[in-house]
């Protein structure tokens, strides 16, 4: 089956981004989002970062207009119900994201549709149980930003089938996304290292072994690093990482997936990095 109709529910920034990397190569595409003005939120995330690609050159205004023209955004849930694949990238809270799968799987048309989920925490198979169609049910785990970011995690479940596997990697893709593929434990396969070394930096700042702009210079320059770890924590989201890392610790109980007590702080101070101006840094 070639995937032609494709789903996003959140635009959100994972949402927006994976709503565009499908438009892009001719995927019919609706997002779905809760009001009219997270809606047109969503729209403009996309505008902006096709804006962007025109201005580099990567991209005409004809080619622009053609993606533009292949996104739609709705409010309604119901405009999913013809989608051969919905990509779920919700906030990580598990029960909207169970609610989302339930109602999903009750008003897709096509027995085959494939529900993944971009969530980087809540197990695959909490969300493939509440579904009459686990063995449709994937991770599908894309990175921030998406559009640049060459990678896709393929999370399958002890109940996900071959073929749906299959389907869903050449999906990805076709996107142009390298695929790993992981099972279904907390973290997968990038966040599961990832995030204690980001939480490791946070520590070592803690501790006032070094300043948070030589801690970042020290990777990006000694290890060749796009972003050092606190840079990286502001632009992933404090709490997000928080969020993660308390998944993470939740699952294996190992001291090193730990929040430490700064980061924790942090996000009770409202400190959640690019998202809210500051972070490690401040953002103008
Ligand atoms: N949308 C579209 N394109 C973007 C973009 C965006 N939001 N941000 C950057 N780009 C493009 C630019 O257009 C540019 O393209 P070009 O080179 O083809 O012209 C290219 O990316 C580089 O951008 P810039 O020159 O503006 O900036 P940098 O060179 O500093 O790169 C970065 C920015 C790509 C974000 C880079 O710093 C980076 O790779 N950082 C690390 C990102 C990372 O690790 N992400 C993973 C986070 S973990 C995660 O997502 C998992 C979750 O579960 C927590």
């Amino acid at each position: 089956m070639a995937i032609e109709r494709v789903g996003v529910i959140g635009g959100g920034l994972m949402g927006s981004g994976i709503a565009e990397v499908c438009g892009r190569v001719g995927s019919d595409v609706v997002v779905h989002e809760i009001n009219a003005e997270t809606a047109e939120a969503a729209l403009g995330r996309i505008h902006k970062s096709l804006a962007r690609a025109v201005e580099r050159q990567k991209l005409d205004e004809a080619g622009r207009d053609e993606i533009l023209g292949r996104i739609s955004v709705s409010t309604d849930l119901a405009e999913q119900t013809d989608r051969q694949l919905v990509i779920e990238a919700a906030t990580e809270n598990e029960d909207l994201k169970k609610q989302l799968f339930r109602d999903l799987d009750e008003i897709l048309t096509d027995d085959n549709a494939i529900l993944a989920s971009n969530t980087s925490s809540i197990p695959i198979t909490r969300l493939g149980a509440v579904t009459k169609r686990p063995e449709s049910v994937v991770g599908l785990h894309f990175f921030n930003p998406v559009p640049v970011m060459a990678l896709v995690e393929l999370v399958t479940t002890v109940k996900t089938s071959d073929s749906v596997s299959a389907e869903a990697r050449a999906y990805a893709e076709s996107l142009g996304k390298t695929v790993i593929a992981a099972k279904d434990r907390a973290g997968f396969i990038v966040n599961m290292l990832l995030v204690p070394y980001m939480l490791a930096a946070v520590r070592m700042y803690e501790a006032g072994v070094a300043s948070a702009e030589d801690i970042d210079t020290g990777m990006k320059l000694g290890a060749n690093h796009p972003m050092g770890p606190l840079e990286l924590t502001d632009f992933v989201g404090l709490d997000t990482t928080k969020f993660v890392a308390d998944v993470l610790f939740d699952e294996f109980k190992e001291p090193f997936y730990a929040s430490p007590p700064l980061l924790t702080r942090m996000v009770e101070a409202g400190l959640l990095g690019r998202k809210s101006g500051e972070g490690f840094y401040k953002y103008g």
